[in-house]
Protein backbone atom coordinates (compact mmCIF):
# COMPACT_ATOMS: atom_id res chain seq x y z
CA UNK A 1 0.00 0.00 0.00
CA UNK A 2 1.72 3.53 -1.22
CA UNK A 3 0.89 6.60 1.03
CA UNK A 4 -0.04 8.62 -2.38
CA UNK A 5 -3.53 9.82 -1.26
CA UNK A 6 -6.09 8.84 -3.96
CA UNK A 7 -8.23 11.78 -3.25
CA UNK A 8 -7.34 15.27 -0.96
CA UNK A 9 -9.71 18.08 0.46
CA UNK A 10 -8.20 20.87 2.19
CA UNK A 11 -10.15 23.66 3.83
CA UNK A 12 -12.95 23.04 1.54
CA UNK A 13 -16.42 25.20 1.94
CA UNK A 14 -19.33 24.34 -0.01
CA UNK A 15 -23.13 26.74 -0.12
CA UNK A 16 -25.50 25.29 -2.25
CA UNK A 17 -27.13 28.34 -4.21
CA UNK A 18 -30.20 30.00 -2.19
CA UNK A 19 -29.00 28.03 0.71
CA UNK A 20 -28.95 30.10 4.57
CA UNK A 21 -25.47 28.22 5.92
CA UNK A 22 -22.35 26.61 4.40
CA UNK A 23 -23.42 22.50 3.79
CA UNK A 24 -19.72 22.07 4.28
CA UNK A 25 -17.11 24.11 6.44
CA UNK A 26 -13.56 23.87 6.26
CA UNK A 27 -13.11 20.27 5.48
CA UNK A 28 -9.74 18.56 5.79
CA UNK A 29 -9.87 15.21 4.62
CA UNK A 30 -7.26 12.52 3.09
CA UNK A 31 -8.08 8.70 1.97
CA UNK A 32 -5.26 6.39 0.90
CA UNK A 33 -5.81 3.31 -1.34
CA UNK A 34 -7.41 0.83 0.58
CA UNK A 35 -9.04 2.39 3.56
CA UNK A 36 -12.01 1.69 4.28
CA UNK A 37 -13.80 4.80 5.87
CA UNK A 38 -17.67 5.01 7.82
CA UNK A 39 -19.20 8.47 7.84
CA UNK A 40 -21.87 9.19 9.96
CA UNK A 41 -23.74 11.85 11.03
CA UNK A 42 -27.74 12.87 11.76
CA UNK A 43 -29.97 14.28 8.98
CA UNK A 44 -29.01 16.84 7.52
CA UNK A 45 -25.70 17.29 8.99
CA UNK A 46 -23.68 17.16 5.24
CA UNK A 47 -23.11 13.53 4.76
CA UNK A 48 -24.45 13.57 0.96
CA UNK A 49 -23.10 16.89 0.38
CA UNK A 50 -19.34 15.26 1.51
CA UNK A 51 -19.70 12.41 -0.66
CA UNK A 52 -20.92 13.83 -3.69
CA UNK A 53 -17.88 16.73 -2.89
CA UNK A 54 -15.43 13.70 -2.68
CA UNK A 55 -16.59 12.54 -6.24
CA UNK A 56 -16.55 15.65 -7.96
CA UNK A 57 -20.23 16.05 -8.59
CA UNK A 58 -19.40 19.06 -6.36
CA UNK A 59 -18.94 22.14 -7.23
CA UNK A 60 -19.05 20.55 -11.13
CA UNK A 61 -23.17 19.49 -11.48
CA UNK A 62 -24.48 21.61 -8.64
CA UNK A 63 -24.80 25.47 -8.46
CA UNK A 64 -23.56 26.90 -5.79
CA UNK A 65 -20.12 28.48 -3.60
CA UNK A 66 -17.31 26.79 -3.20
CA UNK A 67 -13.90 27.23 -1.83
CA UNK A 68 -10.78 25.55 -0.49
CA UNK A 69 -9.05 22.48 -2.83
CA UNK A 70 -9.79 19.13 -3.89
CA UNK A 71 -7.51 16.73 -5.36
CA UNK A 72 -7.65 13.41 -6.96
CA UNK A 73 -5.52 10.59 -8.27
CA UNK A 74 -7.94 8.00 -8.60
CA UNK A 75 -10.42 6.51 -10.62
CA UNK A 76 -14.10 7.17 -8.51
CA UNK A 77 -16.95 5.35 -8.60
CA UNK A 78 -20.29 6.51 -6.64
CA UNK A 79 -23.67 4.85 -5.61
CA UNK A 80 -26.43 7.11 -4.33
CA UNK A 81 -28.76 6.44 -2.15
CA UNK A 82 -32.18 5.28 -4.06
CA UNK A 83 -30.24 3.77 -7.03
CA UNK A 84 -33.52 2.91 -8.90
CA UNK A 85 -33.65 7.05 -9.80
CA UNK A 86 -30.53 6.63 -11.34
CA UNK A 87 -31.42 3.73 -13.65
CA UNK A 88 -31.43 4.05 -17.16
CA UNK A 89 -30.85 1.07 -18.78
CA UNK A 90 -33.53 -1.27 -19.91
CA UNK A 91 -31.52 -4.55 -18.77
CA UNK A 92 -28.65 -4.87 -16.07
CA UNK A 93 -26.50 -5.16 -18.79
CA UNK A 94 -27.00 -2.26 -20.29
CA UNK A 95 -27.46 0.00 -17.11
CA UNK A 96 -24.00 -1.58 -16.51
CA UNK A 97 -22.35 -0.84 -20.30
CA UNK A 98 -23.19 2.38 -19.90
CA UNK A 99 -20.52 4.12 -17.75
CA UNK A 100 -18.34 2.03 -19.97
CA UNK A 101 -19.22 3.21 -23.08
CA UNK A 102 -18.93 6.75 -22.09
CA UNK A 103 -15.43 5.92 -21.23
CA UNK A 104 -14.59 4.39 -24.82
CA UNK A 105 -14.50 0.85 -24.17
CA UNK A 106 -14.74 -1.64 -27.17
CA UNK A 107 -18.01 -3.88 -27.60
CA UNK A 108 -15.81 -6.96 -26.60
CA UNK A 109 -13.85 -5.15 -23.84
CA UNK A 110 -17.78 -4.09 -22.40
CA UNK A 111 -19.06 -7.49 -22.28
CA UNK A 112 -16.40 -9.15 -20.40
CA UNK A 113 -16.81 -6.51 -18.62
CA UNK A 114 -20.21 -6.92 -17.55
CA UNK A 115 -19.63 -10.47 -16.65
CA UNK A 116 -16.60 -9.64 -14.46
CA UNK A 117 -18.83 -7.42 -12.30
CA UNK A 118 -21.75 -9.35 -12.39
CA UNK A 119 -19.82 -12.08 -11.19
CA UNK A 120 -18.57 -9.90 -8.09
CA UNK A 121 -21.81 -8.74 -6.98
CA UNK A 122 -22.64 -12.35 -7.47
CA UNK A 123 -26.02 -11.64 -9.86
CA UNK A 124 -24.99 -13.75 -12.35
CA UNK A 125 -27.71 -14.52 -14.96
CA UNK A 126 -29.04 -11.40 -14.39
CA UNK A 127 -27.71 -9.68 -17.51
CA UNK A 128 -31.06 -9.53 -19.68
CA UNK A 129 -33.37 -8.69 -16.42
CA UNK A 130 -34.98 -5.53 -15.80
CA UNK A 131 -33.46 -3.70 -13.09
CA UNK A 132 -36.39 -2.02 -12.15
CA UNK A 133 -37.94 -5.06 -11.23
CA UNK A 134 -35.53 -6.69 -8.65
CA UNK A 135 -35.49 -7.15 -5.41
CA UNK A 136 -34.07 -3.77 -3.15
CA UNK A 137 -30.67 -6.01 -2.52
CA UNK A 138 -30.23 -6.81 -5.65
CA UNK A 139 -31.17 -3.12 -7.58
CA UNK A 140 -28.12 -2.34 -4.41
CA UNK A 141 -25.79 -4.75 -6.13
CA UNK A 142 -26.61 -3.41 -9.70
CA UNK A 143 -25.68 0.15 -8.72
CA UNK A 144 -22.87 -0.95 -7.03
CA UNK A 145 -21.98 -3.34 -10.50
CA UNK A 146 -22.27 -0.50 -12.70
CA UNK A 147 -20.06 1.92 -9.94
CA UNK A 148 -17.27 -0.96 -10.17
CA UNK A 149 -17.66 -1.64 -13.62
CA UNK A 150 -15.07 1.39 -14.67
CA UNK A 151 -12.27 -0.54 -12.19
CA UNK A 152 -12.32 2.52 -9.92
CA UNK A 153 -9.90 2.93 -6.86
CA UNK A 154 -12.31 4.56 -5.06
CA UNK A 155 -15.87 3.69 -4.28
CA UNK A 156 -18.14 5.69 -2.50
CA UNK A 157 -21.72 4.74 -0.92
CA UNK A 158 -24.64 7.09 0.72
CA UNK A 159 -26.42 5.14 2.72
CA UNK A 160 -26.44 1.64 0.61
CA UNK A 161 -29.01 -0.08 2.71
CA UNK A 162 -31.15 2.66 4.54
CA UNK A 163 -34.17 1.00 2.66
CA UNK A 164 -33.25 -2.29 2.61
CA UNK A 165 -34.13 -5.40 5.05
CA UNK A 166 -31.65 -6.73 7.09
CA UNK A 167 -30.97 -9.74 4.87
CA UNK A 168 -30.81 -7.35 1.73
CA UNK A 169 -28.37 -4.89 4.34
CA UNK A 170 -26.28 -8.25 5.30
CA UNK A 171 -26.17 -9.04 1.24
CA UNK A 172 -24.65 -5.71 1.03
CA UNK A 173 -22.36 -5.33 3.46
CA UNK A 174 -20.93 -9.32 2.86
CA UNK A 175 -20.28 -8.09 -1.20
CA UNK A 176 -18.78 -4.96 0.82
CA UNK A 177 -16.40 -6.71 3.17
CA UNK A 178 -15.18 -9.16 -0.06
CA UNK A 179 -14.23 -6.06 -2.18
CA UNK A 180 -12.19 -4.89 1.16
CA UNK A 181 -10.58 -8.08 1.52
CA UNK A 182 -10.21 -9.36 -2.36
CA UNK A 183 -9.37 -6.26 -4.06
CA UNK A 184 -7.65 -3.72 -1.96
CA UNK A 185 -10.61 -0.83 -2.93
CA UNK A 186 -10.86 2.16 -0.42
CA UNK A 187 -14.23 2.60 0.25
CA UNK A 188 -16.21 5.63 1.90
CA UNK A 189 -19.51 4.98 3.13
CA UNK A 190 -22.52 6.78 5.07
CA UNK A 191 -24.77 5.16 7.25
CA UNK A 192 -26.90 4.79 10.27
CA UNK A 193 -25.44 0.88 10.85
CA UNK A 194 -22.87 1.64 13.09
CA UNK A 195 -22.83 -1.98 14.29
CA UNK A 196 -22.16 -3.06 10.26
CA UNK A 197 -19.93 -0.14 10.27
CA UNK A 198 -18.10 -0.75 13.31
CA UNK A 199 -17.23 -4.25 11.72
CA UNK A 200 -16.38 -2.97 8.88
CA UNK A 201 -14.15 0.13 8.77
CA UNK A 202 -10.72 1.33 9.61
CA UNK A 203 -11.58 4.85 10.28
CA UNK A 204 -14.24 6.88 11.21
CA UNK A 205 -16.35 10.35 10.41
CA UNK A 206 -18.56 12.23 11.91
CA UNK A 207 -19.89 15.29 10.83
CA UNK A 208 -22.66 17.57 12.31
CA UNK A 209 -24.08 21.02 10.69
CA UNK A 210 -21.38 20.58 7.93
CA UNK A 211 -18.46 20.23 10.16
CA UNK A 212 -16.11 17.41 10.22
CA UNK A 213 -16.09 16.81 14.40
CA UNK A 214 -14.36 13.45 15.07
CA UNK A 215 -11.55 11.83 12.40
CA UNK A 216 -10.31 8.81 14.38
CA UNK A 217 -9.66 5.23 13.63
CA UNK A 218 -12.38 2.90 14.69
CA UNK A 219 -11.84 2.04 18.53
CA UNK A 220 -10.28 5.46 19.65
CA UNK A 221 -13.60 6.81 17.38
CA UNK A 222 -16.11 4.63 19.62
CA UNK A 223 -14.32 5.26 22.68
CA UNK A 224 -15.78 8.75 22.47
CA UNK A 225 -19.46 7.58 23.35
CA UNK A 226 -20.20 11.31 24.61
CA UNK A 227 -19.74 12.96 21.91
CA UNK A 228 -21.45 10.53 19.53
CA UNK A 229 -24.44 10.24 21.69
CA UNK A 230 -24.15 14.49 21.58
CA UNK A 231 -24.92 13.97 18.07
CA UNK A 232 -27.52 11.32 17.72
CA UNK A 233 -25.10 8.52 16.60
CA UNK A 234 -26.20 5.19 17.91
CA UNK A 235 -23.32 3.58 19.68
CA UNK A 236 -23.48 -0.16 19.24
CA UNK A 237 -24.59 -2.90 21.86
CA UNK A 238 -21.31 -4.19 21.72
CA UNK A 239 -19.14 -1.22 23.00
CA UNK A 240 -22.06 0.33 25.45
CA UNK A 241 -21.56 -3.10 27.27
CA UNK A 242 -18.11 -2.89 26.82
CA UNK A 243 -18.06 0.87 28.47
CA UNK A 244 -20.71 0.02 31.22
CA UNK A 245 -18.13 -3.37 32.25
CA UNK A 246 -15.60 -0.97 32.87
CA UNK A 247 -17.68 1.51 34.36
CA UNK A 248 -18.60 -1.25 37.04
CA UNK A 249 -15.01 -1.81 37.28
CA UNK A 250 -15.50 -5.51 35.73
CA UNK A 251 -13.13 -5.04 32.96
CA UNK A 252 -9.80 -3.19 32.39
CA UNK A 253 -8.92 -1.76 29.28
CA UNK A 254 -8.84 1.70 27.19
CA UNK A 255 -10.06 3.12 23.46
CA UNK A 256 -7.70 0.71 22.21
CA UNK A 257 -9.11 -2.64 23.40
CA UNK A 258 -12.91 -1.73 22.59
CA UNK A 259 -14.48 -4.73 21.38
CA UNK A 260 -16.09 -4.09 17.27
CA UNK A 261 -18.09 -7.19 17.49
CA UNK A 262 -19.88 -10.12 19.59
CA UNK A 263 -16.60 -11.98 18.86
CA UNK A 264 -14.19 -10.39 20.32
CA UNK A 265 -15.69 -9.34 23.37
CA UNK A 266 -16.13 -12.71 24.51
CA UNK A 267 -12.36 -13.33 23.41
CA UNK A 268 -11.90 -10.39 26.08
CA UNK A 269 -14.12 -11.95 28.58
CA UNK A 270 -12.28 -15.35 28.63
CA UNK A 271 -8.90 -13.61 28.61
CA UNK A 272 -10.38 -11.48 31.90
CA UNK A 273 -11.47 -15.17 33.09
CA UNK A 274 -8.06 -16.37 32.27
CA UNK A 275 -5.80 -14.13 34.08
CA UNK A 276 -8.07 -14.27 37.18
CA UNK A 277 -8.31 -17.68 37.41
CA UNK A 278 -11.47 -18.33 37.09
CA UNK A 279 -13.65 -20.19 34.76
CA UNK A 280 -15.91 -18.40 32.63
N1 LIG B 1 -29.64 20.71 -3.46
C1 LIG B 1 -29.63 21.41 -2.32
N2 LIG B 1 -29.88 22.75 -2.31
C2 LIG B 1 -29.83 23.44 -1.15
N3 LIG B 1 -29.53 22.92 0.05
C3 LIG B 1 -29.27 21.61 0.09
C4 LIG B 1 -29.30 20.78 -1.07
N4 LIG B 1 -29.01 19.52 -0.72
C5 LIG B 1 -28.80 19.56 0.62
N5 LIG B 1 -28.95 20.80 1.11
C6 LIG B 1 -28.75 21.23 2.51
O1 LIG B 1 -27.40 20.94 2.88
C7 LIG B 1 -27.35 20.41 4.22
C8 LIG B 1 -26.70 19.03 4.20
O2 LIG B 1 -27.55 18.13 3.52
P1 LIG B 1 -27.13 16.63 3.16
O3 LIG B 1 -28.13 16.11 2.20
O4 LIG B 1 -25.71 16.60 2.76
O5 LIG B 1 -27.30 15.93 4.60
P2 LIG B 1 -27.23 14.36 4.98
O6 LIG B 1 -26.29 14.26 6.15
O7 LIG B 1 -26.92 13.56 3.78
O8 LIG B 1 -28.73 14.07 5.49
P3 LIG B 1 -29.61 12.69 5.38
O9 LIG B 1 -29.13 11.77 6.48
O10 LIG B 1 -31.01 13.17 5.62
O11 LIG B 1 -29.42 12.13 4.00
C9 LIG B 1 -28.77 20.41 4.74
O12 LIG B 1 -28.96 21.59 5.48
C10 LIG B 1 -29.60 20.44 3.48
O13 LIG B 1 -30.84 21.09 3.70
MG1 LIG C 1 -27.94 12.11 2.71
Amino acid sequence: MNDQPLLALKQVEWRYEGGQKPALNNINLSLKPGEVVGLVGASGAGKTTLLLTMAGFIPDNYAGYFAGTRRISAEIGMVFQDPETQFIGLTVEEEIAFSLENKGYSDQAIEQRIEEVLRLVRLEGFAKRSPFELSGGEKQRVAIASALATSPQLLLLDEPTSELDPRGAREVFTLLRQLKQEHEMAIVVSSHATEELAQFCDRMLLVSAGSMIYDLPVRPFFAEVEGLARHGVLIPEMIRLYHWLREQGILQGDETSIPLSVEEMVRMYQEMGARAGVRT
